[in-house]
């Protein structure tokens, strides 16, 4: 039997740290209502020239370099945004380029909030198909572009990022269970519900959203989600080493490790210092835990996601 495994993680914050000080300073919002309601402190912004391919090539090269693997090596690229650099060609493409490399597959994932355990169990049953034998998964946003920056309710919660991991066949696995899920009757909750046409934007280009119905939502299927993993795995919940929850609100990863009955030094909590990277937060928080000497080889991982769709998934790792 073949798995696959992670071998290295990397992570890219842009340079521009904006504090909650700087909202309040425009808009009628606090600094303690925002940590009050989210946990997020601050967030990084990119500069204009940055684009999403630009912060996934720094996270890449870290977990290129931290997995021992040559981007020549590489057979498989899968790139999690909803804020490609293009309408096409890909993400993944425009940073295989950037990478120097060609010939293998590459392509992105659009999941949200859910974009990079999507393309994590993608690039998994590739590996265990024989399809494919090196694989690099990264989750890169500059959700900053799609915000309205007068909106309080939603342009306080986000920030931009990459984070990134490579994955090789094995022979033990590495990733135990994958639980990939869908709503698409819930699309009005979390959405951009506009497109480019005729030179033009059509509907907005600004993410809408309804706070409490997301909130709730989150917190149901995060829950679900992580007993089906466990269970797809032949596991316990108590094997759990490390819960890393989408980085949306700290209100969100508390109530969901409450409710699995986790114990808090077992969620894995990085929103306050980036806020919500949307697929980019999964892996960024990974990789500062394994960075920080936290998480440890022969730890087991639970990864979830969940976002506009709506979608949501898990997945379960030794790491
Ligand atoms: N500063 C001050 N007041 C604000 C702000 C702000 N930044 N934003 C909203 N408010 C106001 C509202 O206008 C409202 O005022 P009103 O009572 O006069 O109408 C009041 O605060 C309460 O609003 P609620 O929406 O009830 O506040 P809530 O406690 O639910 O917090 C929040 C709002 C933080 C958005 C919360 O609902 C939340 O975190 N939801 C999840 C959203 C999320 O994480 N989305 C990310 C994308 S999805 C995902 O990643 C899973």
């Amino acid at each position: 039997m073949i798995y696959s495994r992670i071998v290295g993680t990397g992570r890219y914050l842009p340079a521009r740290v904006m504090t909650n000080a700087e909202f309040a300073a425009r808009l009628d919002t606090s600094d303690a209502w925002i940590r009050e309601r989210t946990g997020i402190v601050q967030r990084h912004v990119a500069e204009k020239s940055q684009a999403s391919s630009d912060l996934a090539l720094e996270a890449s090269r870290q977990a290129l370099a931290a997995a021992g693997v040559k981007a020549e090596e590489l057979d498989l690229i899968i790139v999690a945004t909803s804020t490609p650099d293009y309408v096409f060609p890909s993400t993944a493409c425009l940073l295989q380029a950037k990478l120097g490399v060609k010939g293998g597959a590459a392509f992105d994932v659009q999941a949200v909030c859910s974009g990079f355990v999507y393309a994590l169990a993608t690039a998994d049953a590739f590996i265990k198909s024989k399809q494919h034998k090196k694989a690099l998964v990264v989750g890169a946003e500059v959700f900053s572009r799609i915000l309205d920056w007068n909106d309080r309710g939603t342009c306080v919660l986000f920030g931009d990022g990459a984070g990134a991991v490579v994955l090789v066949s094995a022979e033990t696995p590495g990733i135990h269970a994958s639980v990939l899920r869908a709503d698409g009757s819930h699309a009005g909750m979390l959405s951009v519900p506009g497109n480019v046409c005729g030179g033009s934007v059509i509907g907005s280009p600004f993410l809408q959203m309804n706070g409490q119905a997301v909130f709730k939502f989150a917190v149901k299927v995060l829950e679900e989600s992580a007993r089906e993993t466990v269970a797809a795995a032949d596991m316990r919940l108590a094997d759990v080493d490390w819960l890393i929850p989408h980085q949306a609100n700290v209100r969100i990863l508390d109530a969901t490790a409450r409710k699995l009955g986790l114990p808090r030094e077992k969620l894995v909590v990085t929103v306050d210092h980036h806020g919500n990277t949307s697929a980019a937060s999964v892996p960024l928080a990974l990789d500062e835990f394994v960075r920080g000497g936290r998480i440890l080889p022969g730890h087991r991982v639970l990864m979830q996601g969940v976002g506009g769709g709506f979608t949501w998934g898990s997945t379960l790792a030794t790491l």
